[in-house]
């Protein structure tokens, strides 16, 4: 079959690979209908989420046809259409039982303390192969898989195996309330969805930071108030758009690859000290990088995202933090954040908690996920183009769809 395979970092090839088979009684076999390019991906490509082993086929977001079940898979069958949650998890430990399946005691072959299992990651995450493929085997199927109403089509479903989810996650970690100040940093999918999620739940002033037009411009189709930070303070603006005050809550959905500001006048006010700092943090969290051409670049200023969002908080505020750092990140500027009394949230989202109610959102016609972004659909023999094109952030494409069946 063929998959998207992980080499080294800045080399992935789409090849072909053996078909996975069953290989305990609580797996599964799936046929992809559909995958998906996520910013965990590029991460991994740049080289800012280290550890990636080479043989790993990528990819955490997936929909598609069960195929065959083992003997202990109990609630989907063959011919079931499904979503796959990016995270693994057992159903049926201390954290899984207390919905925290992305800390699962039992998924993760590292052992306990190894960290959130999940298709496509590095080493530490399981190793567990992908889902850019035509083929994937699911571990823990029966905890994991969730089946799709016809309702809720393969467009819809592919937002739900990982983005909605997460930025759900994100706004909900944040207790976000009707009425609240919500700044958004990034605009990418992960951003878009949480924006979407504050409205859900009743929120006041939203407001979205970015440096891409393009999704600016979707993040205010939504309602948000935009922040260009490569024309504005983005703190300032924050500050301007809630009287003064700052936002009660904050999402990171940015996450290690943050850029600083690179065009007008706020980029050439850069002190030279702040740029050797983000310098020195990205050697810290990327030691190995390996660029081709413009791309597979990692972001310039890994707190950059972080310090602004700290910043841009009301006293008594909460950080809420989704966008992914590796554990070699060790930056936080803890002394602002403890003296304003934040509080701070932040994790890998426990997929499976939330996928059945936004399906049932969706379903319900509650939101159309698909209206809140639009989807690059590519087939997955074009994926290296397509994983290409969306490091290099072509306007327009927010996320990109990977399809094993078109040719
Ligand atoms: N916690 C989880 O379980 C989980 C799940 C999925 C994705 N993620 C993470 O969420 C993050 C976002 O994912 P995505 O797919 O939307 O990624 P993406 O790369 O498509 O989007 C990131 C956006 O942030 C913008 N950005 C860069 N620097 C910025 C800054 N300083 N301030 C504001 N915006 C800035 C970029 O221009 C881009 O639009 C990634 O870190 C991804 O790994 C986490
Ligand atoms: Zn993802
Ligand atoms: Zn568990």
């Amino acid at each position: 079959m063929k998959a998207v395979v992980f080499h080294a970092i800045g080399d992935i090839r789409l090849e072909g690979v053996p078909e996975p088979k069953l290989q305990k009684p609580t797996d599964a076999i799936v046929r992809l209908t559909a995958s998906a390019i996520c910013g965990t991906d590029l991460h991994m490509i740049r080289g800012t989420l280290p550890g990636m082993r080479a043989g790993t086929i990528l990819g955490h977001e997936g929909v598609g046809i069960v195929e065959e079940t083992g003997a202990d898979v109990r609630n989907v069958h063959r011919g079931d259409r499904v979503v796959i949650p990016s995270t693994i998890a057992c159903g049926s430990c201390f954290y899984c039982e207390h919905g925290e399946y992305s800390q699962c005691d039992t998924a993760n072959p590292n052992g306990a303390m190894a960290g959130t299992a999940f298709f496509g990651g590095p080493a530490s995450s399981g190793p567990f192969q992908g889902l850019q493929a035509e083929f994937a085997r699911v571990p823990l199927a029966g905890a994991g898989l969730v089946k799709l109403p016809d309702e809720v089509n393969d467009d819809q479903a592919i937002l739900l195996s990982d983005i909605f989810p997460t930025a759900y996650f994100g706004i909900d970690l944040a207790s976000v309330q009707p009425g609240d100040s919500v700044a958004v940093f990034g605009c990418g999918p992960v951003g878009q969805f949480a924006i979407a999620s504050a409205k859900l739940k009743g929120a006041g002033t939203i407001i979205a930071i970015d440096c891409l037009p393009d999704r600016l411009e979707t993040a205010e189709g939504q309602g948000a108030e935009i922040v260009n930070f490569n024309k504005e303070n983005p703190v300032d603006a924050i500050r301007r758009l809630t009287s003064g005050k700052g936002a009660r809550v904050a999402i990171d959905a940015v996450g290690v690859d943050a850029t600083q500001a690179k065009e007008g006048w706020l980029a050439s006010w850069i002190p030279t000290a702040e740029k050797s700092r983000h310098a020195k943090e990205l050697r810290e969290v990327a030691p190995h990088t390996n660029p081709q051409g413009k791309n597979w670049r990692p972001g310039d200023a890994p707190s950059q995202a972080i310090e602004w969002a700290v910043e841009g908080l009301a006293k008594c505020g909460t950080l809420s933090v989704i966008g992914v750092y590796p554990d070699s990140a060790r930056f936080f500027p803890i002394g602002m954040a403890m003296n304003k009394n934040l509080k701070v949230v932040m994790g890998n989202c426990p997929h499976r908690k939330y996928i059945p109610t936004l399906v049932g959102l969706v379903q319900n016609g509650t939101i159309d996920p698909t209206q809140v972004l639009k989807e690059e659909v590519e087939p997955l023999v074009s994926a290296l183009e397509a994983y290409k094109a969306f490091d290099l952030r072509k306007p327009g494409w927010i996320k990109v769809k990977l399809e094993p069946a078109l040719v």
